[in-house]
């Protein structure tokens, strides 16, 4: 029925004038919502979980551009059940959560706390119960003080190593209910921001030679984990990256610059999509690095490299528009224009094709058969309108842009199989604070209270008809 409709052109009854025809999804398409452990769950402190070098980056003065913390977040720790609801009156049917490695491991390794997994036991069953799919991601950047402390966090394999140990104990307990896990969430941002320039959690900013053995030990701990997840998970558990990857978009859809926005898109992603996939860094990349190249043994790349099982691909803004060009490289960057618009997030500017061209080049340059988009959305004013409503039109527009884009993709045959919508509610924003809400329900974080914004509407329409609404 609705793959039927998706093929059709619907007219105006009155008028004649033929609607655009419906943009439809294919059959079984997963519609989800997506959230991180430090961003919504609070409870800092409870049933033993030990701090994370998240709770101590944002208790560090000037950290957090509105001086909070995720101590409390959105309580979702304690309302998760009432977070399921939300999203059952989605009609979403799955649900992608990250698990706090400090709630499981307080001293990162050693010891584990079950108090801590059994949170995600809770959670799981319940998910289970009202028919909504776990996704789990296992790092999304709350890694444990105690390996910061000990280890000096992501500049030592060992940290690569406590992870994979980590993902062993968590998969052996959750594989008989939660069939997909993601390793690491976003591989580049936890360490530019966070090892580069000093704006995320652990606030280092170490020099390029440092910062590519980061870039290393981190892709390392993604190729361990999915060893350990294969090792351990029951029959037919699945696991991949979710990656933002360097997104690339020809400026003008020509065969050239198709070509020159993939040869963009393998070199930009050397240190993480490429060597992950390919199990090898360019020799251009290590070129470039010169004396800075990070220090690797043949092993590693084999291990980063280990076989996955999809990719998961958080989609924001557009980073280049590139064109052919007769240089060595084969390509050139076109620099945004200071016109270039962006949403509220000044960082975030809306360029839709991402949605098409990114899961177009992972598919074609690595010969992907299952993709995931594991985050999509864009933070945006939210003031509520005399009735109280919060009309956030400019968030529709982007999610339909994007979503349009996505449904081109598909229909073309690139292998999308879900979208995970960023966020299910406001909540942490990292050195934003809360100043910057991605949610489509509002939440007051005094109170703590939950209100659909129209963009809810709109995804659940989006959902309904599996079909861009
Ligand atoms: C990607 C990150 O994974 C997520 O934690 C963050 O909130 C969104 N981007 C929006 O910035």
């Amino acid at each position: 029925m609705l793959s039927a409709r998706s093929s059709m052109a619907q007219s105006d009854q009155a008028t004649g004038i033929q609607n655009q025809k419906v943009l439809g999804f294919p059959n079984g398409f997963l519609w989800g919502t997506a959230t991180s452990s430090y961003q919504v769950e609070g409870a800092v402190n409870a049933d033993g979980r030990g701090p994370s070098i998240w709770d101590r980056f944002a208790h560090t003065p000037g950290a957090i551009s509105d001086r909070s913390n995720g101590d409390t977040a959105t309580d979702h720790y304690r309302r998760y059940k009432e977070d399921i609801r939300l999203m059952k009156a989605l009609g979403a049917k799955a649900y992608r959560f990250s698990i706090a490695w400090p709630r499981v491991f307080p001293q990162g390794v050693g010891s584990p706390n079950p108090k801590g997994l059994d949170f995600y036991n809770r959670l799981v069953d319940e998910l289970s119960a009202n028919g909504i799919e776990p996704f789990a991601t296992l790092y999304h950047w709350d890694l444990p003080q105690a390996l910061q402390d000990r280890f000096g966090g992501w500049t030592s394999r060992d940290t690569s190593k406590a992870f994979a140990d980590y993902a062993a104990h968590v998969t052996a307990r959750l594989s008989d209910r939660v069939k997909h896990f993601f390793t690491i969430n976003e591989c580049s941002r936890l360490v530019h921001l966070g090892h580069g320039l000093g704006a995320d959690a652990p606030g280092l900013k170490l020099p390029q030679s440092g910062l590519n053995q980061v870039r290393h030990h981190v892709a390392l701990g993604h190729g361990l984990a999915v060893q350990a997840i294969r090792a351990h998970g029951r029959a037919g558990t699945r696991v991949g990256p979710a990656e933002n990857a360097v997104s690339c978009i020809p400026a003008i859809e020509t065969p050239a610059n198709i070509h020159a926005a993939e040869i963009a898109t393998r070199e930009l992603n050397a240190g993480y999509l490429t060597v992950m996939m390919e199990g090898k860094y360019p020799e251009a990349h290590l070129a470039r690095a010169g004396n800075n190249a990070p220090k690797f043994t043949a092993d590693d790349l084999r291990v980063i490299s280990s076989p996955i099982d999809f990719v998961g691909l958080n989609v924001y803004t557009p980073d280049h528009y590139v064109v052919a060009a007769d240089n060595e490289r084969g390509f050139s960057l076109a620099p945004f224009p200071a016109s270039f618009p962006h949403m509220k997030a000044s960082w975030l500017r809306p360029g839709p094709e991402a949605m098409y061209w990114v899961p177009r080049h992972v598919a074609k340059l690595w010969n992907v058969k299952s993709i995931y988009i594991t985050e999509n959305g864009t933070s945006a004013s939210d003031q509520p309108a005399a009735d109280g409503t919060i009309y956030d039109v400019d968030r529709i527009m982007y999610l339909r842009n994007y979503l349009t884009q996505l449904q081109r993709a598909t229909s073309e045959g690139v292998p999308v199989l879900g979208y995970f919508l960023w966020s299910l509610m406001d909540n942490f924003e990292w050195s934003d604070g809360y100043e910057q809400r991605f949610g489509i329900y509002h939440v007051d974080f005094d109170t703590k209270r939950r209100t659909p914004k129209l963009s809810a509407s709109f995804y659940r329409e989006t959902i309904a008809r599996n079909a861009v609404a």
